[in-house]
Order: structure tokens, then sequence, then C-alpha cells
């Protein structure tokens, strides 16, 4: 836990240190006049179409506004606000509204429509159930590739990564908007869009209602996770299928050939997911899925089943150390990324001990051979591979430099 904590406030000091602009809250308010309309003078607004600001990250707000400025976000009374605005002038409103209290209770979203308040209307309309939006936030539903949104936006909405923003007593008709505009892909975030492509539109109602009343369900009971069920039957049938895989992966899966990628601990729906993008990537002539000369000769005679059980076996097994040294640029880009190149943190997908988050379909990256992993970035900025959901990974890889390829790859490979 504490070594949690700690990678926590590194992130945190890392994302300060590579903001370009250091903002000033004096500055700031001074040039908050113009927003004070719609968003309110201390950054608490009266109307839920418009967010309130106060308390956000400030490098959350600085990004906005850029992409609001360069139009990689749209709205059309964001635009004109932002067109005019330096970087200096974006990091100033944010250290401005930052520094101010969110301390705004429930009666604010009294005008909110998704509250629990529509009694009379239930009988015909959806209701709204605060308590299953409760449970996606906190357990996501891996079964559909929707991460946990605690991951991210932190207990009691506060994340810890500054880039990540707060969503702690927004209005919920703000959140439901937005949530509809990530699914639509309107607004571009690889992680986001993914996960609200998932939402079907009354769950997005759910979890707007959670944020309506958080208290009202303080005390119920999240959905446990499904029990890991079966998974040790397919891991035994998984080691004798596995025989086939030993020459280059190793018995084991730590394989000591760096061209060849270890896939002890790697995650069984990961693994599956490969062998079955191999497949499609084969009978496709690379035009889907994943190209490999070699893998593809393996996989053509796998059934489904047969993958699963590989997955298990290897998912099972413990992975060697890796042959990566610890740096301090791949450190910083690793759990900090670089908000002003686009490069999200990688630890947010990756995880703090680059274990990935299996449920999410995140691979591991820890102990990886160094070769391997930096081939697989130089893949991905080519895009020579491209079986990641929503670019997720292009879209990172072809911002980072040679240097920055070197670094991480050391760094990610000397994690445990
Ligand atoms: C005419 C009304 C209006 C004015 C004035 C205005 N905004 Fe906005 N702002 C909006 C709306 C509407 C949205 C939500 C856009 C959407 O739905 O994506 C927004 C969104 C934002 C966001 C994104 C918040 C989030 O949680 O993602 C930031 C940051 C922001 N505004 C900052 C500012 C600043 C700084 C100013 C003053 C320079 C300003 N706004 C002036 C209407 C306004
Ligand atoms: C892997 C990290 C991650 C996870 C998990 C995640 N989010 Fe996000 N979320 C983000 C990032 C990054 C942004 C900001 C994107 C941008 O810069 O425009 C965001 C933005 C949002 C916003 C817009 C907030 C605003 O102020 O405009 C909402 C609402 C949201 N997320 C809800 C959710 C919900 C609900 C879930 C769970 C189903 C979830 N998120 C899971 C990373 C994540
Ligand atoms: C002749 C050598 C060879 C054999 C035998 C082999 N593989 Fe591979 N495997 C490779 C190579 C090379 C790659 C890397 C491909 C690339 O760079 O994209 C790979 C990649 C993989 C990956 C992707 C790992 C990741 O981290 O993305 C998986 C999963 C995999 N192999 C599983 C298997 C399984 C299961 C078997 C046995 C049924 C097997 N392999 C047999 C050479 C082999
Ligand atoms: C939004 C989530 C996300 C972020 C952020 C992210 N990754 Fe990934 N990464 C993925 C996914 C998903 C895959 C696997 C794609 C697939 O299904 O084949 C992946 C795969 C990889 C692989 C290949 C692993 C293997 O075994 O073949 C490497 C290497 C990697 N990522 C490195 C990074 C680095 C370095 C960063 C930060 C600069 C980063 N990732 C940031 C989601 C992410």
């Amino acid at each position: 836990m504490k070594k949690i904590i700690f990678s926590l406030l590194l992130v945190s000091g890392l994302i300060n240190t590579v903001m370009a602009a250091e903002g000033n809250i004096e500055a700031g308010k001074a040039k908050s006049g113009m927003c004070a309309a719609c968003h309110g003078a201390n950054g608490l607004s009266a109307s839920p179409n418009f967010p309130n600001l106060a308390g956000q990250h400030a490098d959350y707000i600085a990004k906005q506004l850029k992409s609001f400025k360069d139009g990689n976000r749209t709205d059309a009374m964001m635009a004109p606000m932002a067109a005019g605005l330096s970087n200096q002038d974006m990091a100033d409103l944010g250290a401005f509204f930052a520094s101010q209290s969110r301390t705004v209770e429930k009666s604010s979203d009294a005008s909110d429509t998704s509250a629990s308040g529509n009694v009379v209307a239930a009988v015909t309309k959806f209701v709204p159930d605060a308590a299953a939006g409760k449970s996606i936030y906190e357990l996501g539903d891996p079964s559909r590739s929707i991460a946990a949104c605690v991951n991210c936006h932190g207990k009691e909405w506060r994340s810890e990564v500054l880039i990540y923003p707060n969503l702690a007593k927004q209005h919920s008709v703000y959140i439901e908007k937005q949530l509809h505009s990530f699914k639509a892909g309107n607004r571009k975030d690889p992680a986001m869009n993914q996960f609200a492509a998932a939402l079907s539109d009354n769950e997005i109602k759910n979890i707007g209602a959670y944020f309506t009343d958080t208290k009202a369900v303080a005390n119920v009971k999240a959905r446990r996770p499904a029990a890991p069920s079966a998974l040790s039957e397919n891991a035994i049938a998984g080691k004798a299928k596995a025989a086939a895989c030993a020459a280059c992966h190793s018995a084991d899966g730590n394989s000591l050939v760096a061209a060849y990628p270890k896939l002890a601990g790697q995650s069984a729906r990961y693994i599956a997911k490969q062998l079955v993008d191999f497949k499609v990537g084969a009978s496709s002539n690379g035009q889907e899925g994943r190209s490999d000369a070699v893998m593809a000769g393996m996989v053509m005679a796998l059934s489904e089943q047969d993958m699963l059980e590989l997955g298990s076996y290897f998912a099972a097994q413990k992975v060697s150390a890796g042959n990566g040294s610890d740096n301090e640029l791949g450190r910083k880009l690793y759990f900090g990324g670089d908000a002003a190149r686009g490069i999200t943190a990688c630890v947010s997908c990756h995880g703090v001990k680059g274990n990935g988050m299996p449920k999410a379909g995140f691979p591991a990256v820890a102990g990886q051979h160094v070769e391997y992993l930096a081939a697989q970035l130089n893949q991905f900025s080519k895009k020579t591979r491209a079986n990641d959901k929503n670019g997720m990974m292009r879209s990172i890889a072809k911002r980072l430099k040679k240097d920055d390829v070197a670094a991480l790859s050391q760094f990610m490979s000397s994690l445990k």
C-alpha cells in the first residue's frame, strides 16, 4: 500500500514538472471574468449544462482548453472561448479554478432530471438505479471490457492522476452528456471511447443517478466480481497443449530468447485474444488481426477452447525477472506520460507494477524482454501491429521518439 501511495505521489509530481506553463491563481482570477457567465464566478455553475470547474485538476482544465482550441474536443460555446487563450492563460485559469472549493451539495443538482425524484413517472419511464451505477463505477464489467471507473477517477471521485478529471459533485446531466459524447466518438479519448461504447443508455442514466446522490447508495453493497471459476481446470488442460509452445516460449512461459515474448503471468484473456488475432491475421492476409509468420503457423489448428486453456496455463506461471533496468526517462513517461505531447501515462492501463489489467484486456509488461517490448512499440507506431482496440496503443506509440521507446522498454522490463 505504501508503495502505491508513493507511486501516486510520484505521478502527481512528475505531471507537474512536465506541464509547460506554471499557472498563477491571481492572474487566472483576473482572466476568469468571461467564464463566470456560464461556469459561475467561483467555478460552481448554476445550470447542469455547464460543468463545475471548482476543485478540478488544473492540468486537466488546461488540457481541455487546449483541446477546445485545436478542435480535438468540439463545443459551440467553448470553441470561441478557448480560441484566444495562450498556454499561459490556460495554466492561469486552471490554477484559479483548481484553487476554488467544490463544496456545493446535492441541492445544486435539484434541476437535474435524472435524479430519482421522478416517482410519478416511474410506471412508464425507466427509473435510474443509482446502486447499479455505483456497481459499474467500482467494478466495471470485465465481460464487456469496461474497466472499473474507480481505477482512474479515484475513490470518492478524487482522481490522483492530474489529467484524469475529478467527477465529484459534478452535474449528472453533464456527466451523462459526456458519456454519450464519448460513446458516439464525438469526444475522443481512447480509454473512455472503449468504456462508453459498451454502456447502454440506461446504464449511463444509472451512473448519472449515482453522481446525483452518492450518499443514498453509500450502504448498498456493490456487485461482487465473479469468482475465477474453472480456471484451474483449464490451466491443467492447457499444460499438455503448451508442449507445442515450449521450443520458443519455454515450458513455464519464461522464454529465454528476446524475440520470443514471455507468456508467464500474462493474463489468460489477453493471451487468448492474441491467439485469435494471429489466426485472423493469417486468414485475412494481414488485413485484420495481428500478423506474424511464426505464430500464424502455430495457431491455425487451435480451437477457442484450446486458446483459453493455453492462456490459463501460462497465466498461472510466475514471470521471471526481466533484463531491463530502471531509468529516469522511462519511469517519468510510464507514470506521468507527457501531456504536452499527448502521451497518456502507461500506468493507467498497464498498472503500477506493470501487471496490466487482465479484466480490461490490458497486458502485463513487467519482466518482459526489453527487445520484444521495443519491437512491439515500433510495430504499433508503424501500424504493422494494429490489433489494439480503438488504436489505443497506436495513438500513443506514434508520439514516442526513439529514445523514449528505448527508455520505456528498459523500465517496463525492470518492473517486478
Ligand atoms: C457561454 C457559456 C460558456 C462560457 C462563457 C464558458 N464556457 Fe466553458 N463550457 C461551456 C459548456 C457548455 C461546456 C461543456 C461542453 C461539453 O459538453 O463538452 C464547457 C466546458 C468547459 C470545460 C471542460 C470541463 C470538463 O469537466 O471537461 C472547461 C475546462 C471550461 N469550459 C473552461 C472555461 C473557461 C476557462 C472559460 C472562460 C475563459 C469558459 N469555460 C467560458 C460553456 C461556457
Ligand atoms: C483508464 C482510465 C479511465 C477509466 C478506467 C475511466 N475513465 Fe473516464 N476519463 C478518463 C480520462 C483520461 C478522461 C478525460 C479525457 C479527456 O482528456 O478529454 C475521462 C473523462 C471522463 C468523463 C468526462 C468528465 C468531464 O469533466 O468532462 C466522464 C463523465 C467519465 N470519464 C466517466 C467515466 C466512467 C463512468 C467510467 C467507468 C465506466 C470511466 N470514466 C472510466 C480516464 C478513464
Ligand atoms: C517457433 C517459435 C514459436 C512457437 C513454437 C510459438 N511461438 Fe508464440 N510467438 C513467437 C514469436 C516470434 C512471437 C512474437 C510475434 C511478434 O513479434 O508479433 C510470439 C508471440 C506470441 C504471443 C503474443 C504475446 C504477447 O505478449 O503479445 C502469444 C500469446 C503466443 N506467442 C503464444 C504461443 C502459444 C500458445 C504457442 C503454442 C501453441 C506458441 N506461441 C508457439 C514464436 C513462437
Ligand atoms: C488506454 C490504455 C493504454 C495505455 C494508456 C497504454 N497502453 Fe500499452 N497496451 C494497451 C492495450 C489494450 C494493449 C494490447 C492490445 C492488444 O489487444 O493486442 C497494449 C499493449 C502494449 C504493449 C505490447 C505488449 C505485448 O505483450 O505485446 C506494449 C509494449 C505497450 N502496450 C506499452 C505501452 C507504453 C510504453 C505505454 C505508455 C507510453 C502504454 N502502453 C500505454 C493499452 C494501453
